[in-house]
This record gives C-alpha cells, sequence and structure tokens, in this order.
C-alpha cells in the first residue's frame, strides 16, 4: 500500500510588536501608499530584546503544534527547520529548537534554500515518511527578517517581517498528504540577492560591518520579474501533470513576498482570488514563515480532501511548487 505524508496539524507563531507602513514612514523615505500599492504590506511583526533569535519563533510555533496534536515530544522522529536566520552559524537552529519543546529523541537539522527552504524542508520530511522510515516529522520555518535588514534601505525594509510555523508530517494510506512536486534551483541568481558578509566568503570585519554588507542585498525588479515568472511557472506545471483544472484547485498557498507576484501566480493557474491565501497585509515577507503562518490562518477553512498548491520563490534562485491532498477538516486557531 503507498505512504503519502499528510500533513496532520499545524502551529504558528509571532512576536507581538507591530511594525506599521505609519512608523516605516518616520524611519525612511517611503509612503504608506507606495507601500500597499507596490506590494499590499500594511504591517509587520517584529521580534525585540537581546539574544533573541529564530529559535524563539520557532520554539513557540513547534509548541503550539505539539499541543493543538496531541503529540508527546519523545515520539517525534526528525524534526528539519527551515531558515535563512539561524540563532548561530552552528550548531543548527533545528537543535535549539528541539531542545527548547523537548524533543530529545529524535535528530534534527537546518535546510537554507532562501525563501523555499520551507517548501524544500517539507519535501525532503515527506521523503522519510513515504518510504516508511519514520512516523513522524517536524518541519518548521522560522525567520527573524529583522537580523539583517538594513532600516536605511528603503527599497527592502518595507517588505520583511519575523514570523514562524510548523507541521507535522504522519504517514497516510488513504491518499491524503503531498502528492507531486517540482522543485528547482538557479545559482545564477546569486548576484541579484544575497547576503554578503558573514560566511565563509567574507568573514565579518569591522570593514564589512561599516560597508553595511551583513544585510540583505536586493535587485528588487529584476528579483521580481523572476519570480513572477518562475512561481507561476512551477504552480502552472503541478497543476498540467496532476491533471488539476482550476476548479480543482480549493487553495493556492504562496509565499508572501509581494502580493502582484502572488496575483500574477493566481492569474497564471485561473484562479480567483477567493481561493488564494493571503496574509502578507499583516506579516510582510517572514520568509519560511510565510506558508506555514497561512495554512496556520486558514486552518478552521480547511476541508478534509481539498487540493492546495503551495508555491515559493527566493533567493539563490530557488523556487518550487507543492500539490498536496489536505487530510483533516480544520478547526485551528489563528496564529498572533
Ligand atoms: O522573498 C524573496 C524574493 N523577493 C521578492 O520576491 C521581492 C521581489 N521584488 C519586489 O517585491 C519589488 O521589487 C520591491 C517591493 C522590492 C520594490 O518594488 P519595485 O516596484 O520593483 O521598485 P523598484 O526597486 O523598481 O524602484 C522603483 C522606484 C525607484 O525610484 P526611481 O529610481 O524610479 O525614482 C525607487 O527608489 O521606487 C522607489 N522606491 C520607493 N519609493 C517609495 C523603492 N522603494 C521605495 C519605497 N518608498 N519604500
Amino acid at each position: 500500500m503507498k505512504i503519502t505524508a499528510a500533513i496532520t496539524g499545524v502551529g504558528a507563531y509571532v512576536p507581538d510588536y507591530v511594525l506599521t507602513n505609519q512608523e516605516l514612514e518616520k524611519m525612511v523615505d517611503t509612503t504608506d501608499e507606495w507601500i500597499t500599492s507596490r506590494t499590499g504590506i500594511k504591517e509587520r511583526r517584529i521580534l525585540k530584546g537581546e539574544d533573541q533569535g529564530a529559535s524563539v519563533l520557532g520554539i513557540r510555533a513547534v509548541q503550539q503544534l505539539l499541543d493543538k496534536t496531541g503529540t508527546n515530544p519523545d515520539d517525534v522522529d526528525l524534526l528539519i527547520c527551515a531558515t535563512t536566520t539561524p540563532d548561530m552559524l552552528f550548531p543548527a537552529t533545528a537543535n535549539i529548537i528541539s531542545n527548547g519543546v523537548g524533543i530529545t529523541r529524535a535528530f534534527s537539522y537546518d535546510l537554507n534554500a532562501a525563501c523555499s527552504s520551507f517548501l524544500f524542508a517539507l519535501a525532503t520530511g515527506a521523503q522519510f515518511i513515504q518510504t516508511g522510515t519514520y512516523k513522524k516529522v517536524v518541519v518548521v520555518g522560522a525567520d527573524k527578517m529583522s537580523s539583517i535588514v538594513d532600516y536605511t534601505d528603503r527599497a527592502n525594509c518595507i517588505i520583511f517581517g519575523d514570523g514562524a510555523g510548523a507541521v507535522l508530517l504522519e504517514p497516510n494510506t488513504e491518499g491524503y498528504g503531498l502528492l507531486d512536486q517540482v522543485l528547482r534551483t538557479e545559482g545564477s541568481g546569486e548576484s541579484y540577492l544575497h547576503q554578503k558578509a558573514g560566511g565563509s566568503r567574507r568573514p565579518p570585519t569591522h570593514e564589512t560591518v561599516d560597508r553595511r554588507e551583513h544585510y540583505i542585498y536586493q535587485e528588487g525588479a529584476t528579483v521580481f520579474k523572476f519570480a513572477v515568472k518562475s512561481m507561476a511557472d512551477v504552480a502552472a506545471q503541478v497543476m498540467e501533470r496532476n491533471h488539476l483544472g482550476n476548479d480543482d484547485v480549493a487553495w493556492l498557498v504562496p509565499h508572501q513576498a509581494n502580493k502582484r507576484i502572488i496575483d500574477a501566480t493566481a492569474n497564471r493557474m485561473g484562479v480567483g482570488p477567493e481561493k488564494v491565501m493571503l496574509n502578507i497585509q499583516r506579516y510582510g515577507n517572514t520568509t519560511n514563515g510565510t506558508i506555514p503562518l497561512c495554512l496556520a490562518d486558514y486552518e478552521s477553512q480547511l476541508r478534509r480532501g481539498d487540493n492546495l498548491v503551495l508555491a515559493a520563490f527566493g533567493g539563490g534562485f530557488t523556487w518550487g511548487s507543492v500539490y498536496l491532498k489536505w487530510a483533516y477538516d480544520g478547526a485551528g486557531k489563528a496564529a498572533g
């Protein structure tokens, strides 16, 4: 009997501090009107305080997931943390999260594919379930983007926010769960979206700090064009090869980078706005938090058997789309 990896629960967490467009108007030369019309974002959450890393967000999201699903931490086999802003270069943030929630009988590791990490981690975690190797895999997306955002760079500081979301993957033999995926990278995209310093190529020095090289560097318009085309391409490809017409798709679950990219993807799929999960207006781009935060916000509306098409795009370039059949009638609560 074929085993598929079904999502059997969702947890989420966003920090309390709300950074509004109005506050950003006081920090850089921008307007609420520009931000709203160019990105769809009204506010985002920021994790404040000393020594607070992405793990703080991840721990809250995974704890909620364990509580909601009644999962004993001892029964978890594997935890994968999708993150671009790990607490430290090493050890893995996944280990810190596991320790924080009492998962001690598993192994854990981080996966970094920029904004596509959550999707790639979901596909990776699913393999361990599909092969029958493991029974409970936690995939958590957690990013503290405010730690690498330059709040003097008006094109970038308006986009990002902090947040985390987590899902539990368990075996299913009734055809629910992850059914297909198209995952891609294009390494030449490196030059358009990256963080110059802090890694092994350019370790931190006073000069790298003075040159502001520890922040996100993004050529927005180039990234935008590539994102619009590639996210729509893979989402359409996943529909086509699974013979899904637009009526068959219950929800598009897109990475929340820019509302205009989301609209373009939905248009290409022929899916109306009522079927598109959207929370960019409240959280901005939380990188690997976006997709699980959407699942958490919309969980109560999801029904067993719903066809979901997930799609993401990120630095690298990385992008992909996952087709999954939702496994339960949702009754969860929204994050925040
Ligand atoms: O999640 C990972 C992948 N990342 C993405 O998917 C992000 C993709 N890119 C974007 O979403 C958009 O490119 C941005 C939102 C980052 C920027 O929007 P844009 O429409 O592409 O703006 P632009 O960079 O082409 O700049 C257009 C103009 C420029 O002014 P001039 O040179 O035409 O006079 C910018 O200086 O808009 C200006 N501008 C702003 N004006 C007011 C840029 N940022 C702002 C701002 N407020 N915050």
